[in-house]
C-alpha cells in the first residue's frame, strides 16, 4: 500500500540543513514577490537594509537586496535537488512607483538569470494568464495618449533542469514512471505555454484567506506535480505559505517538504486536513471525469481509442497510458507537529465500483466519482 509523509519546517529556507544533498526530486513555489508592497515588511526583516532603500526611494539597491535574500534559497536548492530533477517556480513582476517614477520590476528576469547563474538549466516556460475585469484595472493616463500604462495580467512558471536528463533504468523505475503517466488530452493542455485557470473550480477551502496569503490555486501544483515527478517522489516548497504544494503532493501520492516563516499558516493546514479530505480525493475524480467527457467528445466525432487503461478499464488514446493509475487517499494523521503521513487505497477502484463494473461500457463514472469521495476505511 502507497504511504507518503508530508513535513513542514517553520523556518527560513535560505538554509535547508533538515534535506540531505541530492534529496529532493521536485520543486515547486511560489516566492513572495521583490517590489510587492505586501512583502517589502518580510524582505525588511530579513535584510535590515531593504527598509533604508525604500525609504531612500533607491529602487535598484531594494531590489536587488530583496533578490539577495532568494538567491540565497536558490542555491540551496540546487545542493537538495537531485541531478535530473525540476524546479517550477512562479513568479510575477511588479510595477510601483518610488520617487515618482513608475516603473516595471522584472522579477521573473532577475530569477531566471540567477538560476541561469546557478548551473540549472532553464526550459521553455509557463505563462500563467490572470485576466482581472476589475474597473479601475487600467492605469495612466486615461484617453489620452502617451501616458497610460499597459496591465500586468499574467505571471510566470519559470521551468529549470538540474543536470542532465533524469534516468529510468530499473525495471521499478520503469514500471512507477508507466504508472505516474498522465492522459493524452492532459499533456496538450498542460504542456501549452499558456495557463488559463478561468472556470476550474477550486478544490481547497478557505478562499479569503488564500487571496491575503498570495497563495496559487491547487490545479497549479497539482498540475506540475503530474507533470514532472513520479508516485513516490519527493516535492520540496521552500515557502510554503498556506501549503497548497502539500495538499497537491498528498492528491497525487508524492512525499513532500515545506519551509515557512509564518508559523500561523501551519496550524491552518493541518485544521483543513483534521476536517476533511474529501476534496483530495476529489482531485483525481475530476481527472477521470474530465478524461470520460474526452472518451464520448471521441465517441460522438466517430473517433476511435484503440487502447485500454488495465487499471480502470476505460478507453485511452496511447499505449503510454495503459498502466496507469491514481492515488486515492484513504486517511491523513499529523504524527508530530508538523510531519504528516498519509495512506492510499491501492485498489479502490474495485472497491469503489466493483470488479463486475471494470469494463469501460459499465463503467459508472458518477457511481465512481460519489462512492470514491464518500470512500471510508472499513
Ligand atoms: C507567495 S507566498 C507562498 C504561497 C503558497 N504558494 C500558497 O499557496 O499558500 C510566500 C511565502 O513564503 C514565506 N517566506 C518568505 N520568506 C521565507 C523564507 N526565507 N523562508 C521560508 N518561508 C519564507 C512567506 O511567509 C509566505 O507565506
Amino acid at each position: 500500500m502507497l504511504k507518503t509523509e508530508h513535513k513542514i519546517f517553520c523556518s527560513d529556507a535560505r538554509d535547508m540543513n533538515h534535506l540531505d544533498d541530492q534529496s529532493i526530486d521536485l520543486v515547486i513555489t511560489s516566492p513572495p514577490y521583490p517590489m510587492v508592497e505586501m512583502w517589502d515588511e518580510q524582505f525588511g526583516s530579513t535584510d535590515s537594509r531593504v527598509k533604508d532603500y525604500l525609504e531612500a526611494a533607491d529602487c535598484h539597491r531594494a531590489f536587488e537586496t530583496m533578490h539577495g535574500v532568494l538567491d540565497q534559497v536558490w542555491k540551496e536548492l540546487h545542493r537538495v535537488m537531485r541531478d535530473g530533477a525540476f524546479a517550477c517556480i512562479n513568479i510575477g513582476d511588479a510595477v510601483r512607483t518610488l520617487n515618482k517614477r513608475f516603473q516595471l520590476y522584472p522579477n521573473h528576469a532577475r530569477v531566471l538569470n540567477k538560476f541561469t547563474e546557478l548551473g540549472f538549466d532553464a526550459l521553455p516556460l509557463i505563462l500563467w494568464r490572470k485576466q482581472t475585469n476589475a474597473p479601475n484595472k487600467f492605469m495612466g493616463s486615461g484617453m489620452l495618449p502617451a501616458g497610460a500604462y499597459v496591465t500586468l495580467e499574467h505571471e510566470y512558471i519559470l521551468i529549470f533542469r538540474k543536470g542532465t536528463k533524469r534516468e529510468f533504468k530499473t525495471r521499478t523505475q520503469k514500471k512507477s514512471r508507466m504508472e505516474s503517466s498522465y492522459f493524452w488530452e492532459e499533456r496538450n493542455t498542460w504542456f501549452s505555454d499558456l495557463w488559463d485557470f478561468k472556470g476550474i473550480k477550486q478544490n481547497t477551502k478557505n478562499d479569503s484567506l488564500r487571496k491575503r496569503s498570495a497563495a496559487y490555486p491547487f490545479i497549479l501544483p497539482f498540475r506540475l506535480i503530474n507533470m514532472y515527478s513520479l508516485s513516490g517522489d519527493t516535492v520540496l516548497d521552500p515557502f510554503i505559505g498556506t501549503g497548497t504544494t502539500t495538499l497537491a503532493a498528498l492528491a497525487a501520492g508524492r512525499n513532500s517538504v515545506g519551509y515557512e516563516l509564518d508559523s500561523s499558516l501551519l496550524q491552518l493546514l493541518s485544521e483543513n486536513l483534521e476536517q476533511d479530505i474529501s476534496f483530495l480525493r476529489k482531485a483525481n475524480c475530476d481527472r477521470i471525469k474530465n478524461h470520460l467527457e474526452f472518451i464520448n467528445r471521441c465517441e460522438e466525432g466517430n473517433k476511435e481509442l484503440k487502447h485500454r487503461n488495465s487499471f480502470f478499464g476505460f478507453p485511452v488514446m496511447t499505449l503510454q497510458e495503459k498502466d496507469m493509475k491514481l492515488s486515492f487517499i484513504e486517511k491523513v494523521a499529523e504524527i508530530e507537529k508538523g510531519i504528516f503521513q498519509a495512506s492510499y487505497y491501492d485498489d479502490a477502484y474495485i472497491k469503489c465500483i466493483g470488479p463486475e463494473n471494470l469494463t469501460a461500457d459499465s463503467f459508472d463514472p458518477e457511481r465512481f466519482i460519489q462512492n470514491a469521495l464518500s470512500f471510508d476505511s472499513e
